[in-house]
């Protein structure tokens, strides 16, 4: 049989869109606001010391107060500032915490994924010191309502001690979940209500630090955004164990290396207020800038 050879668009001619890097082609980047904005800034007397010198380790305390009053209004709940740390994006932030936080060669028995997951985040574990048979895949519910805290729950009940109910802040996790609870990358599921409250208590009930990947929440087209985990455990007295990562790096741009993490002040304090922190300040000072933005376009 004589088969045609299919030799496809001609690729001289089409414009390619190149999926294998999650970025906004050059024409959806907003440079002309980055330009406006920095002008502006630098015009205003002693922006130079503020934006150029060494910033408080949290992050500039305008960006930590304009950051609370967006997330505010996207959000639909109040989000304080005392929640917030700036951050160079979710990637630096997970492996900043990870290393803060988690004791791979002892305490910290096991790196648990929702399965399937964002498959670049297995190496920031690695580098940290996590090694592959300590990896654990939770899949999610076939119907796409996010990770299946049954098999989570039942995981827990025969790999862990039920945490002291006195456990303190400093003490370390028994383990630590990595989940994108909204619109997860790669199944686009999203986690149900019940099943996050759930997530949280089981977080509480075995000591596992749950990160929570929160990069696309404000990406919510249809409905509201869901109450991030976060939330929940913010109304839980007693020790924190999720931390939302989040990042402008999907509603502005990703050259901007500019994020934030929420969560209870005492995690707050252990995440931000660090070595690497103390000597070099926030790593993550275009915050002046994005608040500007901000006051500009709002
Ligand atoms: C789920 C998820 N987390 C994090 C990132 C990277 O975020 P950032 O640019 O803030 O490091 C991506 C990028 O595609 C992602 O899909």
């Amino acid at each position: 049989m004589q088969t045609k050879k299919f030799t496809g668009p001609d690729v001289k001619k089409v414009p390619l869109v190149n999926f294998l890097t999650g970025q906004p082609s050059a024409d959806l980047l907003p440079s002309s606001l980055f330009a406006n904005a920095s002008k502006k800034l630098f015009e205003i007397p002693g922006t130079e010391d503020a934006v150029l010198n060494y910033a408080p380790s949290l992050g500039s305390p305008d960006f930590l107060k304009n950051l609370a009053n967006f997330l505010s209004e996207e959000y639909h709940t109040p989000v304080y500032k005392e929640h917030l740390c700036a951050t160079p994006g979710a990637s630096l932030a997970l492996e900043h915490i990870l290393a803060l936080l988690t004791r791979p060669q002892t305490s910290t028995k096991f790196a648990i994924f929702q399965d399937p997951t964002y498959h670049l985040v297995y190496d920031i574990y690695r580098n940290v010191g996590f090694k592959d048979d300590q990896f654990i895949g939770i899949p999610e519910v076939i119907d796409g309502s996010g990770l299946d805290t049954k098999v989570l729950g039942k995981f827990l009940a025969k790999s862990l001690p039920l945490a002291d109910p006195k456990t303190k802040d400093v003490e370390d996790y028994a383990a630590v979940l990595y989940c994108v609870p909204t619109h997860a990358n790669p199944s686009s599921s999203t986690l149900s209500s019940p099943r996050r409250k759930e997530l949280v208590d089981l977080a509480h009930r075995y000591n596992v630090l749950v990160l929570c990947d929160d990069v696309y929440d404000i990406l919510t087209y249809e409905g509201s955004t869901p109450r991030r985990l976060v939330a929940y455990d913010l109304d839980i007295p007693g020790k924190a164990v999720v931390v939302s990562n989040c990042s402008f790096s999907k509603i502005l741009a990703p050259g901007a290396r500019a994020g934030w993490i929420e969560a209870k002040p005492c995690l707050i304090e252990r995440v931000g207020v660090c070595g690497s922190f103390h000597s070099g300040g926030s790593p993550s000072n275009l915050g002046k800038v994005m608040s500007k933005i901000r006051t500009t376009i709002c």
